[in-house]
């Protein structure tokens, strides 16, 4: 079967109110939690892509029913000990690096040897970030480098500890955490701004965790306990798959898209402030507080151009996901746009960073690179022509999406191989763009 698209031209303006599926971050954060929850939890609008159907099989694996009913997942949680672990296993992480790190996490008390493997682009990436706080609960882990397969051996003796996150990243943040539930006594963390949705659940599970936000960081502390109740849950819409309607509809003249029911967490808008600052015309409404979660229909309208943007670093962790389709507005936006500090887009499923800097030149766009730091001279009449064949990008799902956006928005004829890869966070993502008047091949 072919496994690659064709677009040959840009999309016509388009007025339409369209959903995305469930947030990738909180279906798996759900799953997992359900899975240590006592009884039967409730998840709806979970998100059913690659990376939560994989975290499903693990649980499952490792002991843990669930079923699919009617619209909903019934997970049947047995508990902070409900993992069977008293013997070998091997689990697959697939594409997932929230779901390899954080299950980490809960393996903390693992009777016997779990081994996590993952894909090729997975298993490229460094887990020392979690293994090193993770061995100072007490976990051994076993590996032959930094990346996967990785085997841990849990400790029936876990001890709280002092953790200082400094990357920025919520799935190292989320792994202590998860261990932290597990651990008698008090986890204290300080953690770099990061997405919050683990806070925010243990929250609404009534979880004891004490929160203190300062300008950089925050503190919390987490009290081990020893079981917690199931639940029942509507995961938002994500802003990560919106993303590339956003920027579709402002690079698209006299265009109009409203996204109903996505999540709008402060720690995860950070796309949305930033081109608001390059002039795009982004606005929410209806919002309200969902267990914990502000959630919003996000109205986009198509501006005459975006301006170049200096990019301040506060927004890096809380824009992450985003920063291919983000360069992609500054390509075309009127002016210099500045990025600083985006070392960590490089070590996610594909080393996006320098992807996105080669495919820019390839428009013809002046890009300069200073280490980790990123100038763009926009060009507001930018137009393509030539061929653009993109593959060999570790089938990274956002690398095949930001492509067609390019595609869509600024013409010339394109060949976009690995379609599959969209199956790892937004599977209907071809679908929904068509319902937008793209022709698709
Ligand atoms: C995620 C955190 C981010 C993000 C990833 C999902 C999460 O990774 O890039 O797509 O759900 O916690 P880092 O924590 O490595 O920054």
């Amino acid at each position: 079967m072919k496994n690659y698209i064709k677009i040959q031209s840009k999309i016509n303006s388009f007025n339409n109110t369209i959903t995305v599926s469930g947030d990738k971050s909180i279906s798996i954060r759900c799953v997992l939690l359900a899975s240590q929850a006592i009884g039967t939890s409730k998840i709806y609008n979970l998100l059913e892509s690659e990376d939560v159907l994989d975290t499903l099989k693990c649980i499952s694996k490792i002991g843990i029913k669930y079923k699919k009913i009617n619209s909903h997942y019934q997970i049947y949680g047995l508990g902070l000990n409900g993992f069977k672990t008293n013997r070998k296993l091997e689990i697959n992480a697939g594409n997932s690096g929230t779901l390899a790190r954080l299950i980490l996490g809960l393996l903390i008390n693992s009777k016997n040897q779990i081994t996590i493997k993952g894909d090729k682009s997975l298993s490229k990436r460094d887990f020392t970030r979690v293994t090193k706080p993770l061995k100072l609960f007490g976990a051994d882990f076993i590996s032959k480098n930094k990346g996967l397969p990785l085997t841990i051996v849990g400790s029936e003796f876990l001890r709280p500890i002092k953790y200082n996150e400094k990357l920025g990243s919520a799935q190292c943040k989320s792994s202590v955490m998860f261990a932290a539930l597990k651990t008698p006594g008090i986890t204290k963390i300080k953690a770099k701004k990061s997405r919050n949705h683990t806070e925010l659940l243990f929250k609404f599970l009534n979880i004891p965790i004490k929160l203190i936000k300062k300008q950089n960081f925050d503190y919390i502390d987490i009290k081990g306990i020893s079981n917690f109740g199931a639940f029942k849950y509507t995961v938002p819409g994500d802003i990560s798959s919106c993303s590339f309607f956003i920027v579709l509809t402002l690079m698209t003249k006299n265009s109009k898209i409203i996204i109903k029911n996505v999540n709008t967490n402060k720690t995860r808008t950070g796309i949305v402030s930033i081109l608001k600052k390059m002039n795009a015309n982004i606005i929410f409404k209806n919002k309200r507080i969902y267990n914990g979660e502000e959630v919003s229909d996000i109205l986009v309208e198509s501006t005459a151009y975006l301006t170049g943007i200096n990019c301040p670093k506060k927004f890096n962790s809380s824009a992450i996901d985003e920063f291919l389709v983000i360069f992609l507005a500054a390509a075309k936006a009127k002016g210099v746009s500045k990025f600083h500090d985006l070392g960590e887009l490089n070590k996610k499923e594909s080393p996006r960073l320098d992807f996105a800097i080669k495919l820019l030149r390839k428009f013809g766009i002046k890009v300069l690179r200073n280490k980790d730091n990123v100038t763009i001279y926009g060009n507001p009449n930018l137009e393509l022509k030539g061929n653009f064949i993109i593959k060999n990008y570790r089938k990274d799902h956002r690398v095949f999406m930001m492509s067609c956006i390019a595609a869509l928005s600024l013409g010339g004829k394109w060949k976009i191989f690995d379609t599959d890869s969209i199956k790892t966070s937004f599977p209907d993502f071809i679908k929904k763009i068509e319902t937008l008047g793209a022709d698709i091949t």
